[in-house]
């Protein structure tokens, strides 16, 4: 069940907000704590009348992550009267002492979610904790926080610890636990929360209720789903989600595409082998983490050293780079038909590698230049081309000069939000007759598209490769074509 936590300051904004996603959930949790001003209990009591779903009535105290500080027993004396309100579930936390409260639940056919948080880990005796709670017939809820990808794979395995209790919440906060909030059905647990965008109240990790039941569809996941992923450190931002679970859906594929956060290539690794994952992408920084992991590479793999694609063939993992055929796609009949011959580079990190080898291997002539000479000299002479000095770019962008590129990349992180507006090559001067390629997609118009673009040249913006690549990526994954539109 997809749970939508309510944290507005008044009952009624809770029901507006309760309104606007009811097709999208299957619960609410009221947070009653949240609420500000006088608020009267009898409005508190008849909220769950006014909602045609299943109603979790919860008062956080601050300790807990909530905003309720009027001290223990006179949070005991509001629960005592909220629970005159046909709520299904009254959220307790596991400290509170079980008393008269527990024993007027019950009667009303109240559910007992007995809670515990962890803001700094996951704790080693999580599932023993759980399992002490359900022996009293209530539902264990444990939100703990794990610290790396390995706490993750430790969440997972509740399903298995737990596998005897029927009812049972267990979800992982912040960015790491994000894959536990999709994939809940996966650790066994019966719901998980979500919040309306902008709420940052509810809980560090909350995804809204669009992307979960819109764009991951988490409440139809089940053994059956094939789950995909990228893997990143960060990877929040990636917008490969948003390609790929689409693609799924319109093609009536059961799969689901996961960011995960991942720290450790290795405990990620052995954590597709527990939930069986067909396959993922990789970014930054585990494009070279990944090799030693695979069993099959492929040539273009082999030449640049990095990998960004995943997925499993005859009990082998496969690393492909979708980085260097998105590359090409835009450019490719112009590199056949000899449009472009010399080219001109600009960073030599990661992603100019898989640039300068697939330029390289069109033939095309190359020149570097980066910010650190000595790493533009170093790609240079792997790949047989010319690294140059920025001074250098001045002589080069004359219209004399031997070597002036028919295509100009720019391939670093310079112009990318959130430092959009610098320009990694000013002292380069476009002619206009330049193809001129930026690999940032954020923001789309970057200061150096905008200076060539003002000369006349032809652009080829970041967004055209990150969808090619994208594209390749899903017919790895999936062995179909991408769906139009
Ligand atoms: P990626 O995999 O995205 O290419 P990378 O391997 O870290 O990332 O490479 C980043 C590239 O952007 C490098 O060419 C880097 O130049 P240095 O080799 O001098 O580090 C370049 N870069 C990053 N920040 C830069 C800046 N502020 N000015 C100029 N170049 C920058």
């Amino acid at each position: 069940m997809i749970c939508l936590t309510l944290t507005e300051k008044s009952i009624e904004n809770n029901l507006l907000q309760y309104q606007k996603y009811n097709d999208l959930i299957d619960m609410v949790e009221l947070r009653v704590d949240m609420l500000e001003g006088i608020v009267p209990v009898d409005s508190i009591i008849r909220f769950p009348d006014l909602c045609n779903k299943p109603v979790i009535l919860t008062c956080r105290k601050v300790k807990d992550g909530g905003k309720y500080n009027l001290g223990e027993r006179s949070r005991y004396n509001l629960l005592r009267k909220l629970i005159k309100g046909k709520f299904s579930y009254i959220d307790l936390e596991e400290e509170m002492g079980r008393n008269e409260l527990e024993i007027s639940v019950k009667q009303k056919g109240i559910e007992i979610i007995r809670s515990f948080h962890d803001f700094n880990g996951v704790p080693g005796d999580l599932f023993k904790r759980m399992h002490k709670i359900s022996q009293q017939g209530e539902i264990p809820k444990a939100a703990v926080t794990p610290n790396s990808f390995a706490d993750v794979a430790r969440i997972f395995e509740g399903e298995q610890e737990l596998k005897d209790i029927d009812k049972k919440i267990l979800l992982g906060m912040g960015d790491y636990g994000v894959p536990t909030r999709i994939l809940y059905k996966l650790t066994g647990s019966l719901l998980s929360f979500c919040s309306a965008p902008g709420t940052s109240q509810g809980a560090s990790g909350h995804l809204t209720p669009e992307l979960m039941k819109n764009l991951y569809k988490t409440d139809q996941i089940s053994h059956e789903t094939a789950i995909y992923g990228i893997i990143g450190n960060p990877v929040m931002h990636t917008a490969s989600p948003a390609i790929h679970n689409p693609g799924f859906h319109k093609l009536g594929i059961n799969a689901v595409y996961v960011p995960f956060l991942v720290d450790s290539v290795r405990s990620f690794f052995s954590f597709t082998e527990k939930i069986g994952i067909k396959g993922f992408s990789v970014t930054v920084p585990h494009k070279q983490n990944v090799l030693p992991y695979l069993g099959v590479i492929s040539n273009e793999v082999k030449q640049i050293g990095s990998c960004n694609t995943v997925v499993q063939t005859r009990n082998l993992w496969k690393g492909i780079n979708t980085d260097y055929y998105g590359f090409l796609y835009p450019i490719q009949e112009d590199l056949e038909t000899g449009n472009i011959k010399r080219a001109l580079v600009i960073g030599a990190g990661g992603a100019a590698r898989s640039v300068v080898w697939a330029l390289r291997n069109y033939g095309c002539s190359v020149t570097i230049v980066n910010r650190t000479y000595e790493s533009a000299l170093k790609l240079a002479s792997k790949t047989g081309s010319t690294a140059i000095k920025i001074p250098e770019l001045s002589v080069l962008s004359m219209e004399d000069s031997q070597n002036k590129p028919d295509l100009v990349v720019q391939t670093t992180t310079v112009g990318m939000d959130p430092n959009a507006g610098n320009d990694p090559a000013e002292e380069y001067i476009f002619s206009g007759d330049e193809i001129v390629y930026d690999l940032v997609y954020k923001p789309r118009m970057t200061r150096l598209i905008n200076r060539a673009s003002q000369a006349g040249c032809r652009i080829v913006y970041g967004y055209e490769m990150l969808y090619a690549q994208g594209l390749l990526q899903f017919k790895t994954f999936t062995g179909k074509d991408y769906p139009q539109s």
